[in-house]
């Protein structure tokens, strides 16, 4: 019997979402937090309101600290995880300090605190909001355990270029993806309410446009105009700013000459003004004081004056705020009222916190590891892991195979596998494939070990005669290679993406072998792969995978468990097709579907022989594997794409159906991707745009009818003169398994 299937209206995402997003406490109790916020405010002193906008590294109980909190000099701290410290330095807060402010605690809680979840970049392959909200919620309730009740997470940045070592730290390249996500790790984060003491506040970073950095170097320049900040990197911070994020974090970089942390018209008028956000808006580290890097302003007093009126709340470790705005008020180069208004924000997230009346972590029972964070850490991982090649079906591995070869440097990594950004979690408790392989199936396959490079970068080979060895007599060679954690994050971009160390050239020797070669990558990117993709026959791409990366890869491998990870990012040949994104521009000459390719150029050909459309005479004009792309053990077909009409109206909607039939011999999950393209705009408008997708499990000969509506709303777009519009005309509309594929048909837009 077919099912029908519906799924989250588009322009509604925000308000549908929103809504579960706890931390909109009622208005009532909005009102009594303001009343106190307003009560306490009125008994500080100038320096007593500067000190709630410091924001300081630990230094755990020196006497620098501890003096400064007791004078109120310290609003947060960062990075003391210690709950014995917590405490000692939140009681001289609350009972040593003239009006017993409570500090908030703060963290990089990127993708997990002990129980490590996939990179974001591997969640958002999950196309999964529930694993997202999951792995959120696991983080909070590890961190808070320990005092944690303020994060620098989700980062929300689009990133189109991942040379860029953070792409790893966000949801991928498109918009929407990253604002369904994003909505959905807050949730998981701040939980029902920010008073409930599991409830960590979540930051929207980075405000904005830091994916954006010149040549994917980190901290570089974003030249954007106002239509790509607007349609591209602006929503998914709007999303989450309605969902209820609790706070924001400015980014290090400059947009169009402007760095962001003295860039008014970003934090004060779109953030403020236009989305009426009243959270508390961080800095990045020293990114005020770096503004004199930039070439921007001369010292840290004019630092801290082009900040505040930008419209940023608190210091993060820049110490610029705290020793000069006083001065600056006595100057009259800053309001008291603007100080006020930051403090109001930062005293208001405290209250709501419940920092007031629950200053201290106590003695709590351990929550680190707990058996059902495991379990949802596994499924995270399952669910991000890629499936890009198949040849002849070589996973899940058949009964008939008796022994395995696991060869590589990824095989048996327990740090490298927990991926970027990880402070606390514990490698001894990481699970890698081998110790999983061993341990699940080692009764059913004789498995043949033999790492033949030790680490990632690797380049002695001399254990390789021994890897081909191994390969030589087993059934199947798994080769679990990447790059190690310390290659992708901050300040880790690549200009060369593609496999480290010698680990190109033991997959060629194991190819050599003739015996059925898998490849699994772990990685914070995708990794550079078109030359060894040939040599072998299946390929899995599992991002770093974290604490349970071993486990969910052998159940894949095994087949107990089935692939439905779909790329968040579209897969580059080459390092030197970057940027590529699929939501590209047509451009007046867009690439044929036949293209001359370097080898086959006659000589001495004419100048304009080769068609002269917008391609690489090496690389040609796809990508290796398309944005949205990801394959499975089954197949599903897709059929009868309908419209409830052929024409929308202003303030309309329409209804998408299509059927969905598993048609191969497993269950399995498919992510139905809903894209459209606006035919002709007063800006020019991408070649595709994801509005919608759903993911549903079928059964073998299942078929179930997907259900989408699409609103008038979601095809609004910005122009460069900074204005929202809907713009009447024709679209091409696909419901289909990824960017580059899925059945056709238009609308009209009245
Ligand atoms: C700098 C990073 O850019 C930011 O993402 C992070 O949250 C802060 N440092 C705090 O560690």
């Amino acid at each position: 019997m077919k099912q029908v299937i519906r799924t989250v209206i588009v322009a509604m995402l925000v308000a549908s979402v929103g809504t579960a997003c706890g931390d909109k406490t009622s208005s009532r109790g909005n009102d009594e937090i303001d009343r106190k916020v307003e009560a306490l405010l009125s008994k500080m002193t100038l320096d007593e309101k500067i000190g709630q906008m410091n924001q300081i590294t630990s230094g755990g109980m020196q006497i620098y600290v501890t003096n400064q909190i007791k004078s109120g000099g310290i609003g947060s701290i960062l990075n003391e995880i210690d709950p014995l410290v917590v405490d000692s330095l939140q009681r001289i807060a609350v009972e040593e300090s003239r009006l017993g402010i409570p500090i908030l605690f703060s963290r990089d809680v990127i993708h997990g605190f002990k129980t490590i979840f996939p990179v974001p970049l591997g969640q958002a392959a999950s196309w999964n909001p529930q694993v997202v909200e999951n792995g959120g919620r696991v983080a909070a309730i590890e961190a808070s355990s320990v005092g944690v009740r303020w994060t620098f997470a989700p980062m929300l940045d689009i990133a189109r270029d991942v040379r860029w070592g953070r792409s790893v730290e966000g949801f991928g390249e498109d918009p929407y993806l990253t604002s369904v996500l994003g909505v959905a790790m807050i949730k998981g984060l701040q939980g029902e309410n920010l008073s409930d003491p599991t409830a960590v506040a979540a930051c929207a970073k980075h405000f904005v446009g830091y994916g954006a950095a010149e040549g994917g170097r980190d901290y570089n320049t974003a030249m954007i105009s106002t239509e790509q900040l607007r349609n591209i990197y602006l929503p998914p911070f709007k999303a989450v700013a309605e969902a209820g994020v609790a706070t924001f974090m400015i980014s290090f970089n400059e947009i169009n000459g402007i760095p962001n942390s003295g860039n008014g018209y970003l934090a004060t008028e779109i953030l403020r003004k236009q989305w009426k956000y009243d959270g508390l808006l961080v800095s990045d580290w020293n990114s005020v004081g770096e503004m004199q890097n930039h070439g921007f302003v001369k010292d840290d007093a004019e630092a801290a004056i082009v900040a505040l009126n930008a419209g940023i709340d608190m210091d993060m470790e820049n110490h610029v705020y705290a020793p000069n705005l006083k001065q600056l008020v006595k100057e009259g180069k800053v309001k008291e009222s603007q100080i006020d208004d930051a403090v109001r924000r930062i005293l208001k997230l405290k209250f709501q916190l419940g920092l007031f009346e629950n200053p201290y972590v106590g003695k709590r029972e351990s929550v680190f590891y707990a058996e059902d964070h495991l379990k949802k850490a596994k499924e995270a991982a399952i669910e991000s892991a890629i499936l890009l090649k198949n040849e002849n079906d070589v996973l899940p591995l058949k009964e008939s195979v008796k022994s395995i070869a696991v060869i590589g440097p990824m095989a048996d990594a327990q740090h490298d596998q927990m991926g970027t950004w990880v402070f606390d979690g514990d490698k001894t408790h990481t699970v890698t494939p081998l110790a999983a392989l061993r341990a699940e199936y080692g009764d059913k396959v004789k498995i043949n070990y033999v790492p033949g490079l030790n680490y990632s970068r690797d380049l002695d080979k001399k254990q390789f005669a021994q890897a081909v060895a191994a390969a030589r007599s087993s059934d199947v060679v798994l080769f679990f290679g990447g790059e190690e954690a310390i290659m992708s994050g901050e300040a880790h971009s690549r200009a060369d993406i593609s496999l480290p160390g010698a680990q190109k050239e033991l997959i060629a020797e194991l190819a050599k072998t003739g015996k059925p070669l898998v490849l699994i990558v772990m990685a914070g990117r995708p990794i550079e792969i078109y030359k060894e993709l040939p040599l072998v026959n299946t390929y899995l791409f599992s991002f770093h995978p974290g604490t349970m990366g071993g486990p969910a890869l052998a159940d894949l491998i095994f087949g107990k468990a089935v692939p439905s990870g779909k790329l968040p990012v579209t897969y580059p040949k080459m390092v030197g097709q970057l940027p590529l994104y699929y939501n590209h521009k047509n451009t007046g000459r867009p690439a044929q579907d036949e293209l001359p390719m370097i080898d086959n150029i006659p000589l001495e050909a004419g100048q304009v022989s080769l068609g002269c459309t917008s391609y690489y005479l090496d690389a040609g004009k796809d990508p290796l594997f398309p944005f949205g792309f990801g394959l499975s053990y089954t197949t599903f077909a897709y059929s009868d794409l309908q419209l409830s009409a052929q024409e929308i109206k202003t303030g309309g909607s329409i209804k998408v159906s299509c059927s969905v039939k598993n048609t191969g011999a497993r269950e399995g999950a498919e992510i139905v991707q809903l894209y459209i393209r606006d035919l002709v705009g007063s800006v020019t408008r991408p070649v595709r745009e994801l509005k919608a997708f759903e993911k549903v499990t079928l059964k073998p000969g299942e078929a179930k009818t997907v259900e989408f509506t699409l609103t008038a709303d979601a095809l609004k777009f910005y122009n460069n003169k900074d204005e929202e519009i809907l713009e009447p005309g024709d679209y091409t509309l696909w419901v289909g398994p990824s960017s580059a594929e899925g059945l056709e048909t238009s609308f009209v837009l009245k």
